[in-house]
């Protein structure tokens, strides 16, 4: 993937991700997850895109059991009901695909399959991961957002996957 070609799509890409993109794995089992954080950037001579998901999200194990995942950004002002729910409700309960009447695009260069209706989609090859060292965060992050989560007794870390973008493109 040509790192100029995918960093024209950044600004569009850093506006939208605060409402919420979509992040799908690879393998048998579709299920939309909403995100929030991200990074993008240049590592090892390569466009990256880094997701987080935290251990306790049905995402995690299948993030887990795959060598891929897709990103997929809404366009500005759209789609906020399905990502409303795909950030509030697991796969292990609902299927979202269905509940969420969402559908897949085929994947363009071997990433999972995308969210249809989206602006822009960016495939990514998992080529490092990394859980989130709690020790090492800033105290006060680490506070606000791993303190008070009982949900897990470790403080429910993310998991850092760092993606090459195999694949960014706009629709
Ligand atoms: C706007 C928004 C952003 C979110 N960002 C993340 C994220 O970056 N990482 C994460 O692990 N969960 C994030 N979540 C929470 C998950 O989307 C949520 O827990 C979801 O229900 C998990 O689905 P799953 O169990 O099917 O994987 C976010 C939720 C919202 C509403």
């Amino acid at each position: 993937m040509d790192i100029h070609a995918f960093s024209a799509l950044l600004p569009q890409a850093n506006e939208q991700l605060p409402r919420g993109a979509f992040l799908t794995a690879g393998g048998d089992v579709w299920n939309p997850m909403t995100i929030g954080w991200a990074q993008f950037g240049v590592v090892w001579a390569r466009p990256v895109v880094t997701v987080m998901v935290r251990k306790s999200r049905y995402t995690y194990s299948l993030m887990e059991n795959t060598d891929v995942f897709t990103v997929s950004f809404p366009r500005a002002k759209e789609m906020a009901k399905e990502l409303a729910f795909c950030g509030a409700r697991s796969g292990r309960d609902v299927n979202k695909e269905k509940e969420a009447k969402l559908s897949r695009l085929a994947p363009r260069s071997g990433g999972a399959e995308a969210v249809a209706g989206c602006g822009i989609v960016m495939e990514c090859r998992i080529v490092q991961k990394q859980l989130l060292d709690l020790s090492t965060l800033d105290p006060e992050f680490r506070e606000k957002y791993y303190g008070g989560n009982l949900s897990l007794p470790d403080g429910d870390p993310h998991m850092l996957y760092v993606g090459e973008v195999l694949a960014a493109y706009e629709l």
